[in-house]
């Protein structure tokens, strides 16, 4: 097998965000900021880290703003140069970096991820490619954890995609995976399932929104029958994967931040502003205060 570079990273963003209504009404959740940014900046920024240079959104209903975001802002850009705002402009400016080229396509109908995946068929071609899950916020430092898979990837030509251990009583929440062992960060997994029962669990090795994926689940995707809810899952098809080439997990090191549920969302907040270099100190005398009177 040839092992390309990873130069595409599809993004779903097409997702309704009812957890976070009214926010998400006219917005898509992936635009919710954690500080400053917004969480597809985050994903953006970690896909540009992993080599990627084209950049493919799967959108829905709300898809302006994320466009706008990663479009030059013309006005704003003359206005902040004429003010000498420079710092500003630079933030404005490094959105998106020069030589990354974002796609859009819509997802007419929400029939999951796996369909979602599947739209981007025709804009990511015959090549492997990255998925991130903007909600699924991570930091793992200086080892991005996309990074880490692509890595892998170009070592390996499997397909490879991140986990991390939960409390068994979350399972449903997620894809599991079963490991061939769990004795080091890559293992080659037997199967996955999607968001079973924790009696029916494999292990509570859950799947955390960072996929690299040879071009042949598009093929798997198009014979993958809707679920109970009528939804397409990446998961079945990766479940066909691991029996045509296999597939291998990344048990990562890094904090991940489930942003789709708002404590997942707060507690990101909380860690990032922490962790900022501008506000980090005043905020943890803040901190420290509310706590003291709590
Ligand atoms: C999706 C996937 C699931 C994965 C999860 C990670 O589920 O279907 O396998 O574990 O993302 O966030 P969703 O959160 O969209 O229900």
């Amino acid at each position: 097998m040839t092992r390309t570079a990873i130069e595409t990273v599809v993004f779903p963003v097409a997702g309704l965000g009812t957890r976070f209504l009214p926010a998400t009404k006219a917005s898509p959740k992936e635009m919710l900021p954690v500080v400053d940014k917004p969480l597809i900046q985050y994903a953006v920024e970690e896909a540009i880290a992993a080599g990627a240079r084209t950049l493919v959104f799967v959108t829905g209903r709300t898809k302006r703003a994320l466009e706008d975001h990663f479009d030059m802002a013309y006005e704003l850009e003359t206005e902040l140069a004429e003010r000498g705002k420079q710092d500003l402009l630079d933030k404005v400016r490094d959105v998106l970096p020069e030589g990354i080229h974002c796609v859009y396509v819509r997802q007419r109908e929400a029939l999951g991820l796996g369909h979602a995946v599947l739209c981007a068929q025709p804009l990511v071609g015959d090549k492997p490619f990255g998925v991130i899950l903007a909600d699924d916020l991570i930091d793992a430092g200086d080892r991005p954890v996309l990074k880490q898979l692509a890595e892998r990837y170009a070592a390996t030509g499997r397909s490879v995609l991140s986990v991390e251990s939960v409390d068994p009583s979350r399972t449903r929440q997620y894809g599991v995976v079963e490991p061939e062992k769990r004795d080091g960060p890559f293992q080659p997994i037997r199967g996955i399932v999607e968001k079973p029962a924790p009696e029916d669990a494999p292990s509570n090795l859950a799947v955390v929104g960072r996929y690299i994926l040879t071009p042949r689940i598009f093929k798997l995707l198009e014979t993958t029958a809707p679920d109970s809810r009528g939804e397409i899952q990446l998961t079945d098809a990766i479940a066909a994967l691991i029996d045509e080439q296999g597939v291998d997990c990344l048990e990562f090191e890094g904090r991940h931040y489930d942003c789709g549920s708002k404590l997942g969302y707060l507690q990101a907040t909380v860690d990032y502003a922490l962790n900022h270099h501008e506000l980090g100190a005043d905020f943890a005398g803040f901190l420290r205060e509310r706590v003291r009177s709590l």
